[in-house]
């Protein structure tokens, strides 16, 4: 592994460096990636370098690549946003950028290494989200690790010619503790 900083069972997370910028860049231009991510310009590889740069120096945002242990390969990025030092809370989003990646698990599993940090570390109260509803394999995987569902914001964004609603998710800290001990 180099340098991580969370390490799971099959991934690690660690510090997002410039030289990773292609590969986030490739990423999020990815038309099945970037229609769940509110993504709807091009973006170059100056401005993700500007974006890793300016997170960086962000007091209210982390973000960190995602790594397989086996070979070191970078397969996704992950964040928290707003974090909201009053209040305790903070908004969750990711990318697994490696679609041969999908359906193992991976996605699962870094949004586990980052709630533990969330709530273990920064002393987080609320963990949240807002996703596509029509992102079925994202909402099944926040799902399946206790995530509620919050409410429905109707006809929240606009793509491919038609309206969609988002959900908002979360999880607090005491039914993730909860379900850690089932
Ligand atoms: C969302 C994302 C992180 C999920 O990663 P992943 O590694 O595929 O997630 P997991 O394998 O842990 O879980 C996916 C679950 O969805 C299920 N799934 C896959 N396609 C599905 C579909 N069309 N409908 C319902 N469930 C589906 C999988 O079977 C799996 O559930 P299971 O473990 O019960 O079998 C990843 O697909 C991604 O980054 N997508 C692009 C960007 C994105 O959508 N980000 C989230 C924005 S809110």
């Amino acid at each position: 592994m180099k340098n991580p900083f969370l390490i799971g069972e099959r991934i690690y997370a660690r510090a997002i460096e410039r030289d990773d910028a292609p590969i986030v860049q490739a990423w999020l231009n990815d038309p099945d990636i970037r229609q769940h991510l509110r993504l709807f310009r091009p973006i170059d590889l100056q401005s993700e370098i500007d974006f890793i740069d300016k997170t960086r120096n962000d007091p209210t945002t982390i973000g960190m690549l995602l790594a397989l242990q086996e070979d070191d390969r970078p397969i996704g990025v992950m964040s928290l946003r707003d974090i909201d030092s009053k209040n305790h809370k903070a908004e969750f989003g990711i990318c697994s950028g490696d679609k041969t990646c999908w359906g193992q698990g991976l996605g699962s599993e870094a949004t586990q290494l980052l709630i533990d940090y969330g709530f273990g570390t920064l002393n987080l109260h609320r963990f949240y989200l807002c996703v596509h509803a029509n992102n079925e394999r994202a909402v099944r995987c926040y799902e399946k690790l206790g995530f509620q569902r919050e409410g429905v914001l109707r006809h929240e964004h606009y793509s491919d010619g038609l309206y969609w609603d988002t959900i908002v998710m979360s999880i607090l800290r005491d039914e993730w503790d909860w379900l850690k001990k089932k």
